[in-house]
This record gives C-alpha cells, sequence and structure tokens, in this order.
C-alpha cells in the first residue's frame, strides 16, 4: 500500500495544470473591479465602454423593456434555434448594417454572442481559408482585439493610426501602411466611433483607404460596434458600405450591444461577403462549423428582444428615438468638455464613447488614486462614463494634471 506522502508526490508529478503560467489580466476587466471596489462616494468610473444617462445610470432602455414583455407573453419553447442563432435577427440586421447592399445574395449573416463573437469567428475563418494571412491592425486598437488574433493564430502587423499630439490620424502613415501589404492580407478598420481614441476616419479618407484596400487587393475586415453613436445610423455605416461596393471580399464584426444598451446579454452579427453567392455558402458552412466549436449556438435573449423591436414598425420607431438620444447625449458631454479648456478642444471634433487623453500612465494613475477618477491607462476614458454632476470635477482634474 502507498504511503500518503508518496501518494501525494505521484500525484503532484501527474498534475496537468500545475505549472499554468500566470495570466496578466484584462486591462478594462480589471479597471471594471478596481472603480467597483473604490468606497469614495463620489467617484468617476470612465473606464469600460457602457453609456450612462445625465444620473449615472445605464438604463434598460424602455423599448427593451417593452419587447421583453412580449416575448415573455409570446415565446412557447426555448428549444434550440442552431448555430446561426435568431435568423429574422440576422436578416433585420442587414438592411442597418448593409444598407443598398441588403440585398446582395454574395452576402451572409448569422447571429454571434456579441461582436467580440463576431470577431473571434470572422478570424476563424480567415485562419481556416488562408493561415498565412497578417492582419494590419491600427494603433493603438481595442485592447482585446490582439488577444483574439493571436488566438487564433495569425500574424499581426501594426499601421500608425492615431496621433496623439494633434487628437487626429496619422493618416499618410496608415496609407503607406495598408499599401505595403500582401495580396490577402487583412486590413482590420473600425466601422465608426473608433475605439480607444474616437478619431475616425472622415469620408475622403474612407475612399483613399478602400482605394488602397482593393486595389492591393486586401481583405477588410469591419469592426462596427457602435453604429449610430457617431454621426447616425447611416453615416456610421457609410465607410463599411463603401468597402463592400468596392471589395469582392469583406467581413464585418456587429455589435447591438451598445445601440440596444444589452451588453451582458451579448448580441451582435456577422456579415461575409465574396465574390459569389456559392463562395459565401462555403464561407458560411465553414462559420457555422466554427461557431458550433466554440460556444455551440448563441444565447438567444437579447437577440430575441432586438428582432421583436425591429420586427414593430413603431418598437423600431421607438428604439430610434432612444438610439438618438443615447447620440445626443455623447456628443453633448463632448461639447462640453471640448469647450472646457483649449486643450481638450479635440474631444468636439471626435465621435462615439471614447477618446484619449493626451497623459502619461502615472498621471492616469494620480487621478485614480487621488481623484478617485478611473480611466484606461492608455488615457482612454468614457465620455459618457459619468453623470452630468461629475462633469466639472473630471474636467478640473484633467486639466489639473495637463497643467503637470
Ligand atoms: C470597451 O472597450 O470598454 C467595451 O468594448 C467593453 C469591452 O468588452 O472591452
Amino acid at each position: 500500500m502507498l504511503s500518503e506522502t508518496t501518494a501525494t508526490a505521484l500525484n503532484s508529478s501527474r498534475a496537468a495544470l500545475a505549472d499554468l503560467p500566470p495570466v496578466t489580466s484584462d486591462s478594462l476587466l480589471a479597471l471594471i473591479a478596481m472603480a467597483a471596489a473604490d468606497p469614495r462616494a463620489d467617484k468617476i468610473d470612465v473606464g469600460v465602454g457602457v453609456f450612462r444617462d445625465a444620473t449615472g445610470q445605464t438604463p434598460i432602455l424602455k423599448v427593451i423593456k417593452q419587447a421583453e414583455q412580449v416575448l415573455l407573453e409570446t415565446q412557447t419553447s426555448k428549444s434550440y434555434l442552431g448555430s446561426a442563432g435568431d435568423k429574422r435577427f440576422a436578416e433585420l440586421i442587414r438592411p442597418i448594417l448593409l444598407g443598398p447592399h441588403a440585398t446582395d445574395d454574395r452576402i451572409a449573416g448569422l447571429q454571434t454572442p456579441g461582436g467580440c463573437g463576431a470577431l473571434r469567428l470572422g478570424f476563424e475563418l480567415i485562419r481556416t481559408a488562408n493561415p498565412e494571412a497578417r492582419v494590419f491592425v491600427g494603433t493603438p486598437t481595442w485592447p482585446n482585439h490582439a488577444p483574439i488574433i493571436n488566438s487564433v493564430g495569425l500574424e499581426i502587423v501594426e499601421y500608425p493610426y492615431y496621433d496623439r499630439a494633434s487628437g487626429g490620424i496619422h493618416f499618410d502613415a496608415m496609407l503607406e501602411s495598408l499599401a505595403s501589404a500582401r495580396e490577402r492580407d487583412i486590413a482590420l478598420l473600425h466601422g465608426c466611433c473608433h475605439n480607444p481614441t474616437g478619431a475616425d476616419l472622415d469620408d475622403e479618407q474612407w475612399a483613399q483607404v478602400t482605394r488602397v484596400v482593393s486595389e492591393r487587393g486586401l481583405l477588410p475586415f469591419v469592426d462596427i460596434a457602435y453604429q449610430g453613436f457617431g454621426r447616425g445610423l447611416e453615416d456610421d455605416a457609410a465607410g463599411l458600405r463603401g468597402l463592400i461596393a468596392a471589395c469582392d471580399e469583406v467581413i464585418a464584426a456587429q455589435s447591438c450591444d451598445k445601440s440596444f444598451s444589452v451588453y451582458r446579454d451579448r448580441v451582435g452579427s456577422l456579415f461575409v461577403k465574396t465574390g459569389s453567392a456559392g463562395t459565401t455558402a462555403t464561407a458560411m458552412a465553414h462559420v457555422f462549423q466554427r461557431a458550433r466549436e466554440m460556444w455551440s449556438m448563441p444565447p438567444d435573449h437579447g437577440a430575441a428582444a432586438v428582432r421583436i423591436i425591429l420586427d414593430d414598425p413603431d418598437l423600431a420607431a421607438a428604439w430610434h428615438v432612444e438610439l438618438d438620444a443615447m447620440r445626443d447625449r455623447i456628443n453633448s458631454v463632448r461639447r462640453r468638455i471640448a469647450g472646457a479648456d483649449p486643450r481638450l478642444a479635440f474631444i468636439g471634433k471626435q465621435f462615439g464613447m471614447f477618446s484619449m487623453l493626451p497623459l502619461s500612465r502615472e498621471q492616469v494613475v494620480a487621478l485614480r488614486e487621488r481623484h478617485a477618477i478611473y480611466m484606461a491607462d492608455s488615457g482612454r476614458f468614457n465620455v459618457v462614463g459619468m453623470a452630468d454632476h461629475s462633469i466639472d470635477r473630471f474636467v478640473e482634474a484633467v486639466v489639473e494634471a495637463l497643467d503637470g
């Protein structure tokens, strides 16, 4: 019979999980936890990207509550829907995202668990089709882009994007970098409301990027998670639609998490355009297979609520009103901050939930420690993360930090 010590030793020499390396936790998720744990009553959490109203709350949209009531009363089964999720949901997102291209039979889409699931699935498809593809990613970008791309094993090439000094875009350097890509490389682009900088391409810049991408034979992959938060639903999708018009192959990862304020319900979709309906059908067969391997089927509830809204003209109209109100608040807070100091004026020219303050990591940490203001180490802050009554205090603390 084995002694207890020998048995333990044998056991640990066989232990499969004992040598796991430590993990650096996701910085944004760590920030949520840090802000939540801060006991100071006047703390300002402008870290993670959730819309907050003038009182500092993230309310459930009235129209979502109405749709959930309909769902409660009419849903008769929770049986499986399959890897495509709610097909009617994806059909209803099509015209919002694709506009005049909604009827193009070379484009197909499916429901995904949020925009993040759509990104992962899109990169899985690329890896399956062309593991040699390199993904051109602007700097800086959403902190989860690189981990997702790395997790599927694709190589990343960075292109310059944000110019911290001007609050604008290093546009010539961006174009030059994209022009150096190999045919069939991927250009990852933010459809609107650039996360983390708020610096969006203007129409002329989109046209030039589209020309380079199509001339070089690149595959544009558009991450569009904030449609409706920038210049409006139509204008925010214009860059994506221009690429669809010009390129045979386009991938788009879409999210409703922000525009319908259903963050934790994880509501998104992936759309794929190829050169023919037949190729798209083959691509989608791969997409369904990858989805099956990863999550089998997306969660239903949030997408079902969005489907109920978009399928009902009155509810859809009510959603537009609530979406417009969120965008108006974003833009009015932007104007207020921009008007407070000339060094913050760039914030008034940017779009969406985020801007990036020209602060060092030390200054960001000092704001956290001295003023209970929580923003990402990069200086990214959520423009609508704070209640109206906190804006002056936020601006004063930031100006003090900029003064050094
Ligand atoms: C953000 O950038 O704050 C949001 O997209 C939330 C997230 O998942 O990172």
